[in-house]
């Protein structure tokens, strides 16, 4: 029998069903609550507030267990291809080698972007943040492709546009970086594979020869997969508000990209590295800044630690901090910031002000630093983060529209003045 959640209100009891997914979360099905009572719920931040069902990724923070469409992050981030991931995430199953070689081909078709838009990439500063770009870029899409603002137009035009997006996300993002050192840009390179050809357009050089290793390329890899999705987070949220105007998908995704951006959610990896940097300047006292990120009147927070759902520990956080050690040897880098972020990580963990808060490093904690090894500029990292979270906001869009979810509106509690007359200007 199913169960029952009751209300009781002014005397009056009201009841309200409860909905169970398939690892056994519940929910109290409110949607009849205002109806009913003339009440609404309030909910800040929505920390207690389910917005849709979903069977894309499912994520139990109190144990750190994060799955894509059923299969563990850990064994896709040590098995399985980038596009193999985001095939299992935008269409449900993991592709067999047919649909795999198919969908890698069509996406390396739409790799190339439209020759006008170098001149959009010229007008900017070389000083423009790669992410305001980067987002302004794929909003500008939409107007390359008017058949796309119908997103519901039919399911082949839905196909061209996600594969546009695929395929011209990591050449709008190698350009950007071009473009900030006034480098030409390198058009992509169809023969290599998605990772190598992000890391060709971004490092190679017109004069000369450049090969990707391909231990950078696995690196790349692993830290796309492990950034593909991570269900109702700000900016899939964003994603999926969004989409629900039935807004184009070009312009639905770059509003995920602005929602990223944020130093608490993707903009932490940016921000991790550089408070590691002001660390290490200041002469690598791990202890006063655990103080300082203590202090209720200090606003610093330690970066890359602590996480809305994640209260044990990320379970991406501990691959990266074991591929982190793996990659360094491989490219025989030594860098000083993994000391600093070591030690810091430790004396956090055994502080009590992080442990009674069940602060624990997340996934941008130790991914700044594989990126540095792979020669990723810091203010590249965040981008990093919108190319390995692409499909993950397909997919949520996707589901979304299908789903015919309607549009996404919450409602308030007005706590403004009552009404009052207008005063002429003069009596004021
Ligand atoms: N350093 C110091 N104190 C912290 C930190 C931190 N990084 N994170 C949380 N706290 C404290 C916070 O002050 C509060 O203390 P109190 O109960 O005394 O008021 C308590 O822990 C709960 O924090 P909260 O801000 O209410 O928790 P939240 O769920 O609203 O925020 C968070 C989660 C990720 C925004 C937050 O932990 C944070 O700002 N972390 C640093 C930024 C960061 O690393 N963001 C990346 C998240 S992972 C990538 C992604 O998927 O977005």
């Amino acid at each position: 029998m199913s169960e029952i959640a009751k209300l009781e209100l002014n005397g009056e009891i009201f009841e309200f069903p409860v909905i169970e997914g398939t690892e056994n979360e519940k929910a109290i099905d409110i949607s009849s609550l205002r109806t009913k009572t003339g009440y609404i719920t309030m909910d800040p931040g929505f920390k207690n507030t389910g917005s849709c069902e979903s069977s894309i990724t499912y994520l139990d923070g109190e144990v750190g267990i994060l799955r894509y469409r059923g299969y563990s992050i850990e064994q896709l981030a040590e098995k399985a291809s980038f596009l193999e991931v985001a095939y299992l995430l935008i269409y449900g199953s993991l592709p067999t080698q047919i649909e795999l070689t198919s969908f890698t081909n069509s996406i390396t078709k739409h790799t190339l972007v439209a020759e006008d838009m170098k001149q959009f990439f010229e007008a900017y500063p070389a000083k423009a943040h790669p992410m305001g770009v980067l987002a302004s870029m794929v909003c500008s899409l939409s107007t390359f492709y008017p058949e796309s603002l119908d997103p519901n137009r039919s399911k082949e035009a839905k196909d061209l546009t996600i594969l546009r997006l695929l395929g011209k996300l990591p050449t709008l993002a190698a350009w950007s970086h071009k473009n900030a050192l006034r480098h030409p840009f390198m058009y992509p390179k169809n023969s290599l594979d998605y990772c190598s050809n992000f890391m060709h357009m971004m490092f190679a050089m017109p004069t000369e020869e450049y090969t990707v290793d391909p231990v950078i390329s696995a690196a790349l890899n692993k830290l796309l997969i492990l950034h593909a999705d991570h269900e109702q987070n700000c900016s899939t949220a964003t994603v999926r508000v969004v989409g629900s105007s039935q807004s184009n998908l070009y312009s639905t995704i770059s509003a995920g990209i602005s929602a990223l951006w944020g130093p608490l959610h993707g903009g932490a990896n940016q921000e991790v590295i550089e408070m590691l940097e002001q660390i290490q300047n200041d002469g690598g006292d791990v202890d006063k800044w655990v103080l300082k990120a203590k202090d209720k009147n200090d606003t610093f927070r330690l970066m890359g630690f602590g996480h809305r759902v994640y209260k044990n520990f990320d379970p991406r956080a501990n691959i990266i901090k074991k591929a982190c050690d793996d990659i360094l040897e491989k490219l025989n880098v030594n860098d000083p910031l993994l000391a600093i972020a070591k030690k810091l990580e430790k004396v956090a963990l055994e502080d009590e002000y992080f442990k009674t808060r069940n602060l624990y490093p997340n996934v941008d904690f130790y991914s700044g630093i594989i990126y540095r090894a792979l020669n990723i500029p810091t203010e590249m990292f965040t981008v990093m983060f919108a190319i390995g979270r692409l499909p993950g906001w397909i997919s949520q869009w996707k589901e979304m529209t299908e789903g015919g979810e309607p549009i996404g509106r919450p409602r308030q509690i007005y706590t403004g003045a009552t009404e009052r007359d207008y005063v002429e200007i003069s009596k004021r």
